[in-house]
């Protein structure tokens, strides 16, 4: 049998190898050097990560599948983002924990690595280290939180903030009621348990073949999390084994089976980014495109907030993902492979929906086309989209008075002043919000409604923006407009009171002024002011390197991969 890669640390009789097995001998038997495989377990748990903070738990039911079937486990904490608390945005961080667990994954003696996720950039952080290294790989998800309930009514975490706030800017709720309701809101550990990008990012990860079959989308305090945790592993050991690595399972067939699975699912606008930085990776060819060519004719099968009315706790019990992909098994690839080493189609025969409100059957479907749309026009000329399972229908095609802020700060200054000139037909733009602009492109696109529209009920309006939108979020927000006004997109010229036009069925979004009268615009200095402009550490890395929304908004030096090896020695 060939040599494991940690023996390259730690088989012979040289210095070498002495002083790395001499280190690593506190507590480990001499044995644990034979030439049997060695697993991290690259852990994002963390205090102010509070979404994973279980995750040492599971670490240690991982570690124990992984010493039963012959492996050695090796806790690796590793760079952590929680996504309501750290500053500016969790996703400026994203790329950073991603080349960071990348190095480590692969400074390390290690053969293969079981992957601990949740809170929203955690997972897609890990996937992107674990592509570039190629290291045999495995992902658990560590499950959504259960249902809170607020004055009888259950609370979806993070859609029912936005909604009692606005509740109370429109003067329905009480501020002291609002409060009330912030210690039900989290109930358990675990991740927010809306349709969110946590919830799904967890769930195409299982789609695209990286989790032990059944385990996503189990609740964070349900006993079976840790059952799936010791199997995954005991899977660990079988993999290096096999030589399981992403590349050798990932395939365009198996991206391709994650957008249906988005769309029947109704997941988050952030997988759209998320998926296309994996891929990119990996060197496949994922295109923005792509989640409208491949999404646009599935059905949305899944009534979970934020579009729709139940929680992960419900969609578990309904029959969870494998009963959804098993209503849209005749569009999946059947040839995409998953970490078992088998095909996800032969996993989907125990799929069975459990409860019809939660979980539709194909042929009674929430909506007949879901999916993501991707729209293009002078505004967007290299594309933006929409969710239009969470837009109001009468706003998919619309023409509109632009009210443009240049800035969060700016929009925060003035949304709610009486003498902002808006009506329920504007259009509300936001830019400087891209990940240049910003800088790493903030969840800010569903920005809130004018007081005094809402006071007069005003629910929904069109609203555009080149920044992202939180997967709790719901409305008619166009975002992720490329390219961002930062880098030159002509979402920099245009000015308070220009006409807008939406048309998501003809893909459109466009200035409604005369080309040459655009071309002749350069963006105002208050504009320009706005956009960041770091000096010195990451942020100023980060804008100098980062690529636009549509390709994934990756740095460009770390698109693809390099592998596991490293050529020279410490000592
Ligand atoms: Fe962590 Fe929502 S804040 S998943």
């Amino acid at each position: 049998m060939a040599e494991h890669r940690s023996g390259q640390w730690y088989s012979g009789t040289d210095r070498n190898a002495y002083i790395h097995r001499a280190w690593m001998r506190r507590g480990l038997p001499a044995h644990a050097f034979d030439g049997r495989p060695h697993i991290a377990i690259a852990n994002t748990a963390s205090d102010l990560t509070p979404c994973n903070a279980h995750l040492n738990e599971v670490a240690e039911s991982v570690k124990e599948g992984v010493y039963e079937a012959g492996g050695i486990p090796l806790n690796l904490p590793v760079v952590s983002l929680g996504e309501t608390l750290v500053r500016p945005t969790a996703m400026l961080w994203r790329n950073m924990a991603a080349m960071a667990i990348e190095e480590m994954l692969r400074a390390n003696p290690i053969d293969g690595v079981v992957l601990l996720g949740g809170c929203d950039k955690t997972i897609p952080a890990l996937l992107m280290a674990a592509a570039s290294v190629n290291l045999p790989a495995v992902v658990i998800p560590g499950g959504p939180m259960l249902t809170g309930t607020f004055r009888g009514q259950p609370l979806g975490c993070g859609t029912d903030v936005w909604r009692l706030s606005e509740e109370v800017r429109a003067g329905t709720l009480t501020e002291a009621q609002f409060l009330q309701s912030e210690s039900s809101m989290i109930r358990s550990r675990g991740h927010c348990n809306t349709m969110g990008t946590a919830s799904t990012m967890g769930l195409l990860t299982e789609t695209l073949g990286m989790v032990l079959p059944g385990l996503a989308g189990t609740p964070a305090a349900d006993s079976r999390l840790l059952e799936r945790s010791h199997e995954t592993g005991r899977l660990a050991v079988e993999m290096v084994a096999e030589r399981r690595t992403p590349s050798s399972l990932l395939t365009r067939g198996s991206f391709l089976n994650a957008i249906v699975a988005l769309a029947a699912i109704g997941g988050s606008t952030n997988a759209v980014v998320h998926l296309l930085a994996i891929a990119g990776r990996l060197g496949i060819d994922l295109k923005q495109d792509d989640f409208d060519a491949t999404g646009a004719g599935v059905p949305l099968l899944v009534d979970l907030q934020p579009s729709g009315r139940f929680l992960m706790e419900d969609f578990f019990r309904a029959g969870g993902l494998h009963a959804v992909l098993r209503e849209v098994r005749d569009l999946l690839d059947p040839t995409a492979l998953t970490v078992t080493g088998k095909p996800l189609v032969d996993h989907l025969a125990d799929g069975q929906i459990w409860d019809r409100e939660v979980i539709r059957p194909r042929d009674e479907p929430l909506q007949p086309h879901a999916g993501i749309a991707v729209i293009y026009g002078n505004l967007a000329p290299d594309g933006a989209v929409i969710k239009p399972a969470a837009a109001s229908p009468h706003l998919l095609r619309h023409r509109g008075r632009a009210v443009v802020f240049d800035s969060i700060e700016d929009m925060h200054a003035r949304i709610d002043d009486p003498d902002l000139d808006v009506d329920a037909d504007s259009i509300l733009v936001m830019r400087g919000c891209g990940p240049r602009g910003y800088p790493g492109m903030p969840e800010v696109a569903n920005m809130p409604l004018p007081a005094k529209l809402l006071r007069q009920g005003v629910r929904d309006m069109v609203r555009i923006c080149d920044g992202r939108m939180s997967g709790t979020a719901y409305g008619t927000v166009v975002l992720h407009v490329t390219p961002e006004a930062a880098a030159g997109g002509p979402l920099a010229l245009l000015r308070t009171g220009d006409f807008v036009i939406l048309d998501v069925a003809a893909r459109r979004l466009d200035i409604d002024i005369p080309a040459d009268e655009l071309a002749a615009r350069s963006p105002d200095e208050a504009t320009v002011n706005a956009y960041a402009k770091p000096l010195r550490g990451w942020e100023r890395l980060y804008v100098e390197t980062v690529q636009q929304a549509n390709t994934g908004a990756d740095l460009d030096f770390l698109v693809g991969s390099t592998g596991d090896t490293v050529s020279r020695e410490s000592h």
